[in-house]
């Protein structure tokens, strides 16, 4: 009763910040996001009879703290809908840890899949597991597909899952993530979820982004670069605001990020280079340009922060079963 999978992290364009419901991680918007291609977790579950406790083991270190805990929680769904049995738990991740790349989402879409995949029978459906993985982490849901995926915010657990808008072949996009510090951050996404809900701009932000949602559909869809890096990067910039003016406030961007922004900016405005950025609730910038365009970036961010790790991805495949395991 062994299994592995191996799933990429996303970059969301239009984000998943403020939660409807907290034990299921149902979102207060539809969120759209592309799988990082050099980003992946790979994990192993083994579902044992002879266990009387989950055993969990984090880049080859037995955890017993929270992050523990919480894969251990996750595991008791698991548990209350299929067999009551402990499991051995194995993950590692393609990426440099503590860098603050969301290792929640490939982490929860690779563990979905292997602990169900360990059962020996048949996977849910794929939107099934899309719902599977948003109960571990919400932005999980978007990594069981491959490509640019739709996670549909629904109102209850039945109708909150993900679908593949377009495959990865699509649109040959890359993103450049800049790991500009590796410090800890003050304020984790799970309380940047709680303090954003209750913020005041979030009725308003609610109202916005439908128009938002369909316009950045039809620029994924045409592949027309210009639409689309306006809105990602309107959009990155409408949820740090949210974030710096929460109560408490998120002040996620470090002086290195900041002078990429500015750099991102004077790159396009005044040397014509069609380049964008995205934010998450971190420190790191992902650098967004079609493929073609991201030698010349390199060079210019290798000039900018000499010092800096870039993780360079393409648009990821959804998660798979293999038999690679991890031990
Ligand atoms: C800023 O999925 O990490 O990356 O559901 O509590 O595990 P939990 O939160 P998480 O939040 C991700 C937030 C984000 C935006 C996004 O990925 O859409």
């Amino acid at each position: 009763m062994r299994a592995s999978a191996t799933a990429c992290s996303n970059i969301a364009f239009i984000k998943y910040w403020g939660k409807r419901d907290f034990d299921w991680n149902l979102p207060l918007n539809d969120s759209i996001s592309m799988n990082l291609s050099a980003a992946v977790t790979t994990t192993t579950v083994e579902w044992d009879p002879a266990l009387r406790q989950d055993e969990i083991y984090l880049e080859g270190e037995r955890v017993l703290d929270d992050r523990g805990l919480r894969v251990s929680r996750y595991l008791d769904r698991i548990r209350a809908d299929w067999y009551r049995m402990y499991a051995r738990v194995a993950s590692v991740n393609s990426f440099p840890a503590g860098t603050g790349i969301a290792s929640s989402a490939s982490g929860f879409a690779a563990l979905a899949s292997a602990a169900l995949g360990a059962f020996g029978e048949d996977l849910p459906s794929e939107v099934e597991m899309t719902r599977w993985a948003r109960r571990g982490s919400g932005s999980a849901c978007r990594s069981i597909q491959g490509g640019f995926v739709e996670w549909t915010a629904g109102d209850d657990d039945e109708s909150s899952f993900s679908q593949q808008f377009c495959p990865p072949d699509h649109w040959d996009l890359t993103d450049l993530v800049v790991l500009v510090s590796r410090s800890p951050k003050a304020i984790s996404s799970s309380q940047g979820h709680r303090i954003a809900s209750g913020h005041p701009f979030m009725a308003e932000r609610q109202k916005l982004l439908p128009a938002r949602i369909l316009a950045l559909k039809g620029a994924l869809a045409q592949r027309d670069f210009q639409v689309f890096g306006e809105i990602v990067e309107h959009e990155a910039m409408e949820v740090q605001g949210i974030m710096l003016s929460g109560e408490p406030s998120a002040l996620y961007l470090q002086p290195g990020t900041v002078s990429l922004l500015h750099a991102v900016r004077s790159w396009r405005e005044e040397d014509g280079l069609p380049v964008y950025f995205t934010l998450d609730a971190g420190p790191n910038v992902h650098i967004l340009c079609e493929s073609k365009d991201a030698p010349e970036l390199r060079r210019r961010i290798d000039k900018l922060a000499p010092r800096a790790e870039i993780l360079e991805n393409r648009a990821g495949p959804g998660a798979r079963l293999h038999d690679d395991h991890l031990f």
